[in-house]
């Protein structure tokens, strides 16, 4: 035992310890469980699923860049209802807390997928509503750029029962006064930040990298951790009283204490587990660690704690 109390309250959800799995980099299920005790976690959070199958997006899906990678998944998943057949039990089984990811096409495709988790097992903790995927057909136009619109998704979304967290877009400087219109229609939390907007060309062929050609994809890793602390940051001082899940490039202890420090509450790992599988849990422990050695009581002490620079 750390003595250090890691226990994480976000909005009505109370998590042992505030390192979670970012959606769309630890699959749909059990997946990370050869690596990591997927108990041990503050939840699971799995890849974003809509109210059907879907197949996602042609090959190459993803492309390693300077600090990170970028990608054009496409969003493929089963559907929620084989989801919940399928690889819901198996979390459960491995003793996960779970928070399901959900996307849509089309407002009415979010409420449908939200009325296909309405009584989920209780291991199912909450809904988080990807309102800003870049790989969908609208391509740049993301849901997550219209506060009215994102609002009327979250309140779609209430037909899960779930605590609901709302996942937004960095490519936007209205970041916010959307997240001030997702709590006012219900989100408990938002989680800060999904991909930045990219493109890569092959320099020689001229070829697009990914598949999805001209729509691009989504930049993630190291090289986008500072945009993603700054808009925790920039959230947290606007509207104090939201609790928010950061999440860009964190691969170290270091860069999960930064996040909390801007003004999160809890923090999602993601595109360092493509390089090492087990990076979640090494950033829980070393996480755990610093707090120590900071010399924290409780983890939660760290929430925007962040001072002016030292003077040189
Ligand atoms: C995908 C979804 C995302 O939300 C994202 O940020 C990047 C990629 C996808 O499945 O394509």
């Amino acid at each position: 035992m750390s003595g250090i109390d890691l226990t994480t309250t976000i909005g009505s959800v109370t998590l042992p310890n505030p390192v979670m799995t970012a959606s769309g980099t630890a699959g749909h299920g059990t997946e990370l469980g050869a690596y990591v005790d997927l108990s041990s976690l503050g939840a699971v959070v799995v890849k974003s699923l809509a109210a059907y199958p879907w197949d996602g997006n042609p090959a190459l899906r993803t492309h390693g860049t300077h600090g990170g990678m970028i990608n054009s998944v496409g969003l493929q998943g089963p559907g929620v209802e084989a989801w919940r057949r399928e690889q819901l039990p198996r979390l459960v089984d491995a003793g996960a807390r779970v928070v399901a990811s959900i996307w849509g096409r089309s407002i009415d495709d979010y409420r449908r997928a939200a009325e296909q988790l309405a009584g989920c097992p209780s291991e199912v903790v909450a809904v988080e509503i990807n309102l800003s995927c870049p790989n969908t057909e609208a391509g740049g136009e993301l849901l997550a750029h219209d506060p009215e619109a994102s609002a009327a998704t979250v309140e779609a979304v209430a037909a899960a029962g779930l605590p609901r967290w709302a996942k937004l877009s960095p490519n936007t400087s209205r970041v916010a006064e959307v997240a001030a219109a997702v709590h006012a229609a219900g989100a408990e939390a938002v989680t800060l930040v999904n991909t930045l907007l990219g493109m890569a060309i092959d320099p020689v062929s001229g070829a697009y990298r990914l598949g999805s050609g001209e729509r691009g994809g989504g930049v993630s890793g190291p090289s986008i951790h500072p945009v993603a602390v700054r808009i925790v940051h920039d959230v947290h001082r606007a509207l104090p009283e939201l609790p928010v899940i950061g999440v860009g490039g964190i691969a170290t202890g270091e860069d999960a204490v930064e996040m909390l420090r801007a003004g999160a509450t809890a923090v999602q790992v993601g595109t360092a587990t493509f390089a090492d599988p087990r990076t979640v849990a090494k950033v829980l422990a070393e996480l755990t660690a610093l707090a120590g050695r900071i010399g924290v009581a409780r983890v939660a002490d760290l929430t925007g704690a962040v001072r002016p620079p030292t003077p040189r």
